[in-house]
């Protein structure tokens, strides 16, 4: 995980809100594919949305940091099959969870003050397992099953209608002549457990990858484009209730169980397994029951739903938001297993951070094989006191990623020693260094570590760095793993791959010819630019611009930090004493200029461009933009904000992110919002970018 993941958006500084956007969007991509291709989701629903606000929340903060290809631009999700939506004519809403004793009564007491019934009021409750498939709704209009639907958002979901005719469990036509005009059927389809396994080791045998759970299974195997695939998938259906009943001359049942035996009566499958309880005692003795045989069902069931029995009840209950009072979940506790720390691999993201992952004796959790679980950092592992060899118990909570409970110490080796996290990438060996106030390591091999190398060699393309326009993200992850580009200097070497290019998919000779152009346009780049695009730890294009004004030319700057090593120098105190750059940043950009895998990068690039040196920017205090307070909003097409920002500072503007009063004018690009609004009504003059770029020209 990013180390900034544990800063508020408020307190981060512009490149760390930089680094964390790259991460968030990398993640929030990885979490989409897997819930939305694979149907093989490893976080919860919860901690998905918590990224996604994140990544808005960042945005809203540093508006001019917005990527490309940030999440938030994305809406919604068109399914990536292309399933029509319907509307459940009654929502198929969710159940509240209970987890304790105490919750289920809680949940009883509720009812009966709602009902105005004494707390001691006993019912007759429908207690059922809950199985962890996919939900479904099935509409039968004359006994004849026309539309199946998924859940999706509860009020509209997918259709599914041609591949739920091939689950042999989903009647075409309800069996006794008794029927309603139209009824929705609620139930789940599901993947029994022996036919999970089966389908995983096809899979595996033709190369694909294996889903991670039944659940998954039925979901993917569900949201086929091609029918005959779901046809070939073991999916089943339980029917535990209804949805909206137009119901002609159908006698409808007055209790739940009266509901499940006209389920049975039509054809339906209904899990055996219910019981009629009155007392919380016979809810939880049936609980416990369940809990107890759940490994034996050939199917998952993560609880047990009770039920208000009596319809009239249950419609006098209602709901509460998106569940009913009526009902409730009562969940088994997380799966719990123990096995062998054989390893602790280091793995390196894309951002440098080092995190570690247990390498565990594969062992099965509620269904699932676990060989590998997320250390976190440094400060976790020894919290936790973890140590190869070690007994661990870890545990699996629904969809998250399994976690490390507890080291059980009594069966720790004689010999165990605590585990001691390299000081060293273990992908580029340059040093690790942990940030300061930050629980993560990072490498500081920067461009020159092949882990880090296509994100790093994105920002050096980038707008504010050499601003090479045709070569994109894909591109680059493209020509790196074809290793035409394995570092910058290979950008500048791309023109010996001309051919190559040309016989790939997607380029043709103008194209080409534009991108090597492109390229070559960048050969002489400015000195704050090319400090820029190195990527320096804590260096944004803000300090690349002290260090570029202060050091003038290239030379002079790398003589300087090489003497700077020597903390005691004059060189070093040099470089501390620029105003906005602290101690920290002192400290990384001294270590990464020195780290030898870092200059040889850099060496190299050098073969192939010039920097030019510093040149301050034409005095400006003639400038009629001098002293002025300028506000941009809305995109700007031109420039990126933090340019735009740099050049207004430059000529002596001063740059405000509210419209206020003293606003002198405020510069609109595309889809302006609030601020140009406000503008208007203080009168502060507005002006558009093409005005903006002559003012500034
Ligand atoms: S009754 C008003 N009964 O659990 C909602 N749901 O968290 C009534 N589920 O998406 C739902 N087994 O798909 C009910 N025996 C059962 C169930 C069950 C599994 C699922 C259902 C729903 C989720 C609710």
């Amino acid at each position: 995980m990013n180390p900034y993941r544990q800063i508020p958006v408020d307190q981060l500084d512009e490149d760390q809100a930089k680094l964390e956007l790259a991460s968030l969007t990398e993640e929030i991509a990885e979490h989409n594919q897997r819930y939305h291709q694979q149907d093989n989701p490893t976080i919860s629903d919860a901690a998905y949305d918590a990224l996604m606000r994140r990544n808005q929340d960042i945005e809203k903060r540093f508006p001019a940091l917005q990527r490309p290809d940030s999440p938030s631009l994305k809406v919604g999700f068109t399914p990536s099959s292309g399933f029509q939506k319907i509307t459940h004519r009654q929502a198929m809403l969710s159940l509240d969870n209970a987890f304790s004793k105490e919750q289920v009564q809680d949940f009883i007491h509720r009812i009966c003050r709602f009902l105005g019934l004494p707390l001691t009021h006993s019912f007759d409750f429908i207690a059922e397992p809950k199985i962890d498939g996919v939900s479904a709704s099935l509409t039968y209009e004359k006994g004849f099953l026309v539309q199946a639907a998924t859940r999706g958002d509860g009020t509209v979901g997918e259709d599914v209608t041609t591949n739920a005719r091939t689950i042999a469990s989903i009647p075409s036509k309800l069996a006794s002549p008794q029927w309603p005009e139209q009824i929705e059927i609620r139930g789940e389809i599901y993947i029994p457990k022996s036919q999970f396994q089966q389908l995983n080791r096809q899979r595996q045998q033709a190369g694909e990858a294996p889903f991670a759970n039944p659940r998954n299974a039925a979901a993917g195997s569900l949201r086929q484009l091609d029918a005959q695939i779901t046809a070939n998938r073991p999916l089943r259906f339980f029917a535990y209730g209804t949805g909206a009943v137009r119901a002609g001359d159908l006698q409808q049942p007055d209790t739940h169980l009266g509901w499940l035996q006209q389920l049975q009566q039509w054809g339906f499958t209904v899990n055996p397994l219910y019981r009629l309880c009155h007392q919380t005692d016979d809810l939880l003795a049936f609980h416990q029951e369940l809990e107890n045989a759940r490994h034996q069902l050939d199917y998952d069931i993560d609880g047990v739903v009770y039920k208000i029995n009596t319809l009239a009840l249950q419609q006098r209950l209602g709901f509460i938001s998106r569940a009913p009072r009526w009902a409730i979940a009562h969940k088994f506790s997380a799966e719990q297993a123990t096995t062998i720390l054989k390893n602790i691999n280091i793995q390196v993201g894309r951002t440098g951070i080092l995190t570690p992952v247990a390498d565990l004796e594969p062992v099965t959790v509620g269904g699932v094989v676990v060989a590998r679980a997320s250390l976190h950092n440094q400060d976790e592992i020894e919290r936790k006191d973890i140590r190869i060899g070690d007994k661990l118990v870890i545990r699996r909570a629904g969809d998250v990623i399994p976690q490390i409970i507890q080291v059980i110490l009594a069966d720790r080796p004689q010999d165990s020693q605590p585990f001691q996290f390299p000081q060293q990438c273990p992908i580029c060996g340059s040093p690790a260094k942990r940030l300061v106030g930050m629980v993560a390591w990072r490498c500081t091999g920067g461009i020159s570590c092949p882990a880090q190398a296509v994100e790093r060699l994105r920002h050096f393309v980038s707008r504010d760095a050499f601003d090479i326009t045709g070569l994109g993200i894909r591109h680059l992850e493209e020509f790196y793993q074809d290793k035409l580009i394995q570092s910058p200097a290979d950008i500048f070497r791309l023109q010996r791959h001309q051919e190559d290019l040309l016989n790939r998919e997607g380029w043709g000779s103008l194209s080409v010819r534009n991108l090597l152009t492109a390229i070559n346009d960048r050969r002489r780049i400015r000195m704050e630019r090319f400090i820029y695009a190195l990527g320096l730890p804590q260096v944004g294009a803000v300090t690349a611009q002290l260090l570029a004004k202060h050091y003038h030319d290239w030379p002079t700057l790398l003589t300087s930090i090489q003497h700077a090593q020597n903390r005691q120098s004059a060189a070093y105190q040099e470089l501390d004493d620029i105003e906005g750059i602290g101690e920290a940043m002192a400290e990384d950009i001294v270590d990464s200029l020195n780290d030898p895998h870092q200059l040889a990068v850099i060496n190299d690039l050098l073969q192939e461009i010039q920097v030019q040196p510093y040149e301050a920017p034409a005095a400006s205090n003639n400038h009629p933009l001098n002293g002025k307070i300028v506000v941009f909003t809305g995109t700007l097409q031109q420039m990126s904000r933090s340019e735009a920002k740099s050049i207004a500072e430059k000529i002596g503007a001063k740059v405000g992110s509210a419209v206020s009063k003293k606003t002198d004018f405020v510069v609109c690009g595309a889809d302006a919002g609030s601020k140009e609004k406000q503008a208007k009504e203080l009168g502060i003059k507005i002006i558009l970018e093409e005005e903006w770029l002559q003012l500034i020209h």
